[in-house]
């Protein structure tokens, strides 16, 4: 059985579809998990979709993926911008790494313009909404197909 990708969600996270969906959008993250899971279901590949407010928890399920998953897609939320701890993290788990973002980071204000998970992501997918996630599954498919 292949491992899962873990698709892992940061900070308030949980509160989309109600948190300034002019922004985020007007997707539940449940609703975002379905999208995603159909996506690598259709790719063959399994996912496992969690989501934190708590960096110490995003943490541990990094140091998880280590042993447990195939690869990280990372939606670090706002811990994006601030988390040393989540970086080193994805550099000890030697595991492909796919940075995502729903909103144009880089269209919002400057602090949101520097990302510490940059630094360990194979890529980065931010702009496109929901839509990002499937997005990050297919791109996580290629880097798999191509170990
Ligand atoms: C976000 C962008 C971050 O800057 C912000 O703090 C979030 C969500 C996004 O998905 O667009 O919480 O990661």
């Amino acid at each position: 059985m292949p491992k899962p990708i873990f698709v892992l969600n940061g900070p308030n996270l949980n509160l989309l579809g109600v948190r300034e969906p002019a922004i985020y959008g007007s997707e539940t993250l449940a609703d975002v998990g379905r999208r995603t899971q159909a996506r690598a279901q259709a790719l063959g590949l399994t996912v496992d979709f969690r989501q934190s407010n708590h960096e110490g928890e995003l943490v541990d399920w990094i140091q998880e993926a280590r042993e447990s998953a195939s690869g990280v897609i990372l939606n670090a939320g706002a811990l994006t911008h601030t988390s040393v701890a989540i970086l080193d993290a994805l550099n000890a788990a030697e595991k492909p790494v796919i940075e995502l973002h729903l909103s144009n980071v880089f269209r919002r204000e400057a602090f949101r313009h520097h990302s510490y998970v940059s630094a360990a992501a194979q890529g980065v997918i931010c702009g496109f909404g929901a839509k990002g996630y499937e997005l990050a599954i297919e791109a996580m498919a290629n880097i798999l197909a191509g170990r």
